[in-house]
């Protein structure tokens, strides 16, 4: 259905039109001054230039023709030409009930729908998360589910960094480790075993032992170079260790992002484009895109108007080795291939900026991507400890996603019997509820702010049950929710929303309808901060809504139904809003 702001504007643009004037200069927007209305309109301004009028003798004309209408309750001039509205209440609580019939909660599909990819994720095969990776899983998760629920074609895909010198690294260590094993001979012809000779216990052990072997043995590091290379020109043997490293960090890895309610539909990577990297470079260099420079090969992706010099984005090193770019190159082709997308969003620390100015560059430039294609960089900051530096264990080390999932839900466990919640629950219920309370506490944290923030992990703070905070509006939701369930125990059911009765639930109205805008502010600018802000905004209004009326106390009428039913409908917006962040709401807590 149509939102409420464009209801308005097709009015007011409307009346522009009979005063003989363009119906773009119709534009409503809510107010940025709601003493002197809900709503405004300024485009008598513009249209006063256009027109060379009086802007105030333009905009009254057009006021004069909006009183008419009985929508509203109040229609001003104010200023050079500004043009307040306000609607009556009776309009305002029959926009309500058709956002509560509505699968939509009142906003608008979008039309054309884009194809879109978003990528990210990036996980890195066999070496362990850091909270970098947890930033680009989480804001790309919301990013993903805000696009597609404004009607956008999206594929999330993970993009695993699955092809780089970790994988040499851990292939030349089991090699020392594990001679016997057939794969190491250069003519192993046989077959990829199901089961992999280790575990993923033993792969979180062996990456970081042989990366710390190699920073002090140049050997060591030449030997995982050389299986790098080896592994790449298609080493049978390595690649069916390959496989079989991949297959075991990809299971864990899924177990854990599951864990934090997020899904991808492709799960490919860099080694995704193998079969196809020999064509591109070739016909790169073949188009005169690639030359030689200091035994590697590279494109320029300069241009007149840079003011800082960019590097030129390197295809192939002198070890023969191809790199990080090469393979993001490759998986814009593949991907053009297979989708033909609009929009490709890159969710990746900002630290890369450089890295996907090249990459973006390059595949303009050699037309691997159409002109029409655009790429995005969503570089987002730091999730620093304390200390101002990026986040590590207390021990200094990089913290793994698992450990991070136990510490926020012991958290909120601890938490929970503080305040007395769940405390009757059985045991698996208490667990379940704390991962979900952990969860949302984690992503609130993370998503609240602007994604090029960098912000302070402070878990206590995170944790609380009062602020801008995850637990906070899942506790708005349960409490919506037990309000509705003892409603019903009562025999009680939501009705048709009257006109509001105070100047707070005409206010929860005014949010409820406002959904549309967070979502274009949000969609616009590829930030989920603002879905944080509406959610939080929501939730307090709401809050103090339920604190002067007490839903359930009031005797049984049509205003106690009513309130129900605006109960349902904030309760189906705050879920909805969260289910955007990726945050899932208990039953009950
Ligand atoms: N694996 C990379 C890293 O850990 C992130 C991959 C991001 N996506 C991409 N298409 N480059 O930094």
């Amino acid at each position: 259905m149509k939102s409420l702001r464009h209801q308005l504007t097709d009015i007011v643009a409307d009346a522009f039109a009979t005063q003989g004037f363009k119906r773009e200069y119709g534009v409503v927007e809510k107010s940025n001054r709601a003493d002197l209305g809900q709503f405004q309109c300024n485009g008598a301004l513009a249209a006063a230039k256009q027109y060379k009028m009086n802007p105030r003798q333009l905009a009254q004309q057009v006021v004069d023709c909006l009183q008419q209408n009985s929508i509203f309750s109040a229609v001003s001039l104010a200023g050079p030409g500004f043009i307040n509205l306000t609607v009556t209440d009776e309009f305002l609580a029959r926009h309500l009930q058709h956002i509560s019939a509505d699968r939509r909660l009142g906003s608008e599909e979008v039309s054309p729908a884009l194809k879109m990819i978003v990528d990210y994720g990036g996980a890195n095969i066999a070496k362990p998360l850091h909270v970098g990776h947890l930033r680009a899983a989480i804001i790309g998760e919301s990013l993903k589910r805000l696009a597609r629920f404004l009607g956008h074609n999206v594929l999330g895909d993970v993009h695993l960094g699955d092809w780089g010198l970790q994988m040499g690294m851990i292939i030349s260590e089991l090699a020392r480790r594990k001679p016997e094993l057939p794969y190491f001979d250069p003519d192993y012809s046989g077959p990829y075993p199901q089961d992999a000779p280790f575990t993923i216990a033993d792969l979180e052990e062996i990456y970081p032992t042989v990366s710390e072997r190699a920073k002090n043995d140049p050997a060591v590091m030449e030997a995982a170079r050389q299986a790098t290379y080896q592994l790449q020109q298609g080493h049978r043997g390595y690649h069916a260790l390959w496989q079989h490293i991949f297959n075991v960090s990809v299971a864990d890895l899924k177990a854990d992002y599951h864990a934090l309610n997020i899904d991808f539909d492709l799960w490919y990577g860099e080694s995704h484009t193998q079969d196809r990297l020999p064509g591109l470079i070739e016909r790169l260099q073949r188009d005169g895109w690639a030359y030689e420079s200091q035994g590697a090969l590279v494109v320029d992706v300069n241009e007149p108007e840079d003011t800082k010099n960019l590097p030129p984005l390197m295809l192939v090193k002198s070890d023969g080795a191809v790199l990080y770019g090469t393979t993001d190159l490759a998986t814009i082709e593949q991907r053009v291939e297979d989708y033909q997308p609009d929009l490709m969003l890159y969710v990746v620390d900002k630290r890369q900026s450089d890295h996907f100015r090249q990459v973006f560059r390059g595949a303009h430039k050699t037309g691997i991507a159409p002109k029409s294609l655009k790429m995005i960089h969503i570089g987002f900051g730091t999730m620093n400890g304390k200390d101002g530096k990026p986040f590590k264990t207390r021990a200094g080390g990089v913290m793994k996603l698992k450990d991070l999932i136990q510490m926020i839900t012991d958290k909120a466990l601890e938490r929970m019997t503080a305040a007395d919640i769940a405390k009757e629950y059985d045991e698996s219920e208490r667990q379940e509820i704390a991962r979900i309370i952990g969860v949302a506490t984690l992503k609130f944290a993370d998503l609240m702010n602007h994604y090029t923030t960098d912000y302070i992990f402070d878990l206590d703070r995170f944790a609380s049950f009062d602020g801008r905070t995850g637990p906070y509006l899942l506790y708005t939701a349960v409490r919506i929710k037990s309000i509705l369930r003892k409603a019903a125990e009562q025999g009680l059911e939501p009705g048709n929303i009257l006109p509001p009765a105070s100047q707070v639930e005409r206010d929860v109205f005014l949010k409820l309808a406002e959904f549309p805008n967070a979502l274009d502010l949000a969609f616009e600018n590829y930030a989920p901060n603002y879905l944080c802000d509406y959610a939080y905004t929501l939730a307090s209004l709401f809050t103090t809504f339920y604190h002067e009326h007490h839903i359930l106390r009031e005797e049984q009428s049509e205003r106690q139904a009513s309130w129900l039913g605006l109960a349902q409908v904030s309760l189906a917006m705050l879920e909805q809003v969260l289910d955007l962040l990726g945050i899932e709401t208990p039953e009950r807590m």
